[in-house]
């Protein structure tokens, strides 16, 4: 969800290669062989049981009372104190454009209180009520992909074909993109959601800047139409609000409608995909799952704790706060790695197993916490168990067909291609 941080991450990992060889834990985060097992290096950062000072120069909070602690404190923010984004600092070769970042002005990169004013333009679209009310469109996109998968044909890559165009579709629907617009909606959503883990090239750069010159086209005129004559959807309600005491600009709600798009895309994607792939693993449990396909919100619970798809976001001290026995000092900044909060032995029994059957613990942190948690987590919820129990209902025999590719990204976990047969 945090593309913002991703960008920077670009610029991060640039300068890690060498600490990585020296056993830095946070550069091995972003570097081969170690990034392929994230949870080894998060296991060894949770053995001090407090913050740990990377030579990259930021702090890491590993353990869930820690990544609680410094999510919920409002000293803690997303921005440095001369108004930039913090993993500037580190100096590396970012490819910045020559026009404002939309992103940037979005819900991720802003602290109160043109953060609050923002978030309470969104939050009522995605209220318990609001989205249960989607269920059936969200069953509706769901079955319409598996009806067009004919598994007699061969392997099918459950991501293409079946966790990748699910949300685009069902975030479509919501904003009411017009069908016409709703191919290139998803190519511009996924060459944006593809920079994640940060922008590595200047042909890459050019591609970004262009889907994102592009979308933010769209939304502008979708965003005057809608104003002039609104309809049902959340674009308009988001365009009209924009008129309302909680004023924001035009520009908001198009950073706003891009996000919305953005965040809640390659996220639900892969966290579909690393669910079926947690349950491909575990033959067991995906037993149990299939004769009991109603298991499948405890599929995507279980998936959250165990393998989530957004593995770490970052935030700076606006002033000094201790946490724990540590000093952190006014703008420095704590990577905060929500992947390893929920195998913290300390919240959880037996945390490195995969079990369908495990009690309710404490809250996930796997949509963050604090101010910035996660505005779409009842609809990611929500498309997650749909998309799980449909499959389980109509391909009962599903097993994995072929290795799958991780994409290989840090920020962002999940498979590239997870090619089944049912
Ligand atoms: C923020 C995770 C799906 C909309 C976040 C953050 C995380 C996250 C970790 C906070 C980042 C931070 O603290 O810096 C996820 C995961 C998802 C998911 C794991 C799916 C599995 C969605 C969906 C939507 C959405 C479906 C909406 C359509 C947002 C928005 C924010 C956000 C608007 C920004 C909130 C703020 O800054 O105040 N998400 N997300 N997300 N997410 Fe999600």
């Amino acid at each position: 969800a945090d593309l913002r941080l991703g960008r920077r991450l670009a610029t991060l990992r640039a300068g890690t290669l060498g600490l990585a060889a020296l056993g830095d834990p946070v550069a091995r985060l972003f570097q081969a062989p170690w990034k392929h097992d994230p949870y080894a290096v998060h296991e060894r950062l949770r053995c001090e049981r407090r913050l740990t000072w990377s030579r990259s120069g930021i702090w890491v909070a590993s353990t869930y009372d820690d990544a609680h602690a410094v999510l919920r404190d409002r000293r803690f923010g997303v921005r440095l104190a001369n108004g930039q984004q913090p993993f500037d600092v580190t100096g590396g070769p970012v490819h910045e454009g020559t026009e404002p970042d939309v992103l940037e002005m979005s819900l991720l990169g802003l602290d109160p209180p043109d953060h609050g004013r923002l978030r309470r333009l969104a939050t009522p679209a995605f209220s318990a009520r609001r989205i249960e009310a989607v269920r059936p469109q969200v069953e509706a996109t769901a079955t319409r992909l598996l009806d067009a998968l004919d598994p007699a044909r061969g392997p099918v890559d459950l991501v293409a074909s079946y966790a990748s165009p699910l949300p685009v579709a069902v975030i479509s629907d919501l904003l009411a993109i017009p069908p016409q617009h709703a191919r290139q909606f998803a190519a511009w959503g996924s060459t944006l959601g593809a920079s994640l883990d940060g922008v590595t090239s200047v042909p890459h750069h050019k591609r970004l800047l262009r889907a994102q010159a592009d979308l933010r086209a769209l939304f502008e005129r979708l965003v005057a139409e809608r104003r002039a004559d609104p309809g049902e959807d959340l674009l308009s309600r988001l365009a009209t609000a924009a008129d309302g005491p909680d004023a924001v600009t035009a520009d908001e709600v198009v950073a706003l409608a891009q996000l919305l798009l953005l965040a809640g895309f390659e996220t639900t994607t892969n966290l579909v995909g690393n669910a079926v792939h947690a349950l491909l693993q575990h033959p067991d449990q995906l037993a149990m799952a299939t004769e009991d396909p109603s298991l499948a919100g405890r599929v995507i619970t279980e998936t959250l704790r165990w393998d989530p798809p957004v593995q770490l976001t970052a935030r700076v001290a606006h002033e000094p706060v201790r946490v724990g026995p540590v000093d952190v000092r006014r703008d420095q900044v704590v990577l905060v790695l929500l992947g390893s909060t929920g195998r913290d032995e300390a919240v959880h029994g037996d945390a490195d197993v995969f079990d369908l059957t495990r009690p309710e613990g404490r809250d996930t942190l796997a949509f963050s916490g604090g101010a910035h948690y996660c505005v779409g987590a009842p609809l990611a919820r929500l498309e997650g168990e749909v998309a799980l129990r449909l499959l389980l209902e109509r391909w009962p025999g599903v097993r994995r067909a072929a290795r799958p590719r991780p994409r290989g990204t840090t920020v962002i976990r999940g498979w590239r291609t997870l090619p089944v047969r049912a």
